[in-house]
C-alpha cells in the first residue's frame, strides 16, 4: 500500500507537467482561433476552434485522471505557467507562425508523453499509460495536419 501511494504520487507530478503544458497549449490555440488573420482565417478559425474543443476535453481528463490517483490539480495560471512545457507567444503572430508554433509544440508535448508512458510504465499503472496513449494519439494527428498545411511540395 505505501508502495502503491508512493507510485501514486510520482505519477501524479508526472500528470501535473503534462496538464500544465496541455494547458498553456489549449489557450494557445483558443488565442490563435481568436487573432487569426488573412484570407485563410475561416479555414484556420473553425479548424482552432475543433482543436481547442478537443483539447479542452485532454485538460479535464488529466486533472480528473490526476485525482483519481488521489493527487492535486492545481488549476491556477501561476502554476500552469510554472510547470508547462509550452511557452506563451512573446508577440502577434502571421498564420503561418502560428502553425509553425503549433507544431513545434506538439512535437514538445509528443517528446512529454512518450517520456511520461516510459516513466510510468515502471510502476505497471495501465490504466494511466493506456490514458497517455490515447492523448499522445491526439498530438500525433494534430501534428500530421499542421505538417501537411506547412507542406508546399
Ligand atoms: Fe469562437
Amino acid at each position: 500500500m505505501v508502495k502503491k501511494q508512493v507510485s501514486s504520487s510520482i505519477i501524479c507530478e508526472i500528470l501535473e507537467k503534462v496538464l500544465a503544458s496541455e494547458y498553456v497549449f489549449y489557450t494557445k490555440i483558443r488565442n490563435y482561433h481568436w487573432n487569426v488573420k488573412g484570407e485563410n482565417f475561416n479555414d484556420l478559425h473553425l479548424f482552432f476552434e475543433k482543436q481547442y474543443e478537443i483539447f479542452d476535453v485532454v485538460i479535464d481528463d488529466v486533472a480528473e485522471r490526476i485525482k483519481q490517483l488521489d493527487g492535486f490539480a492545481d488549476a491556477t495560471l501561476d502554476n500552469f505557467l510554472k510547470n508547462s512545457l509550452i511557452s506563451e507567444d512573446d508577440k502577434k503572430l502571421e498564420c503561418s507562425d502560428m502553425i509553425k508554433h503549433l507544431t513545434f509544440d506538439c512535437d514538445k508535448i509528443i517528446v512529454l508523453l512518450n517520456s511520461s508512458i516510459k516513466k510510468i510504465n515502471k510502476f505497471d499503472d495501465f490504466g494511466t499509460i493506456d490514458f497517455l496513449t490515447n492523448v499522445l494519439q491526439k498530438h500525433e494527428k494534430l501534428h500530421w495536419q499542421l505538417s501537411s498545411m506547412l507542406d508546399k511540395k
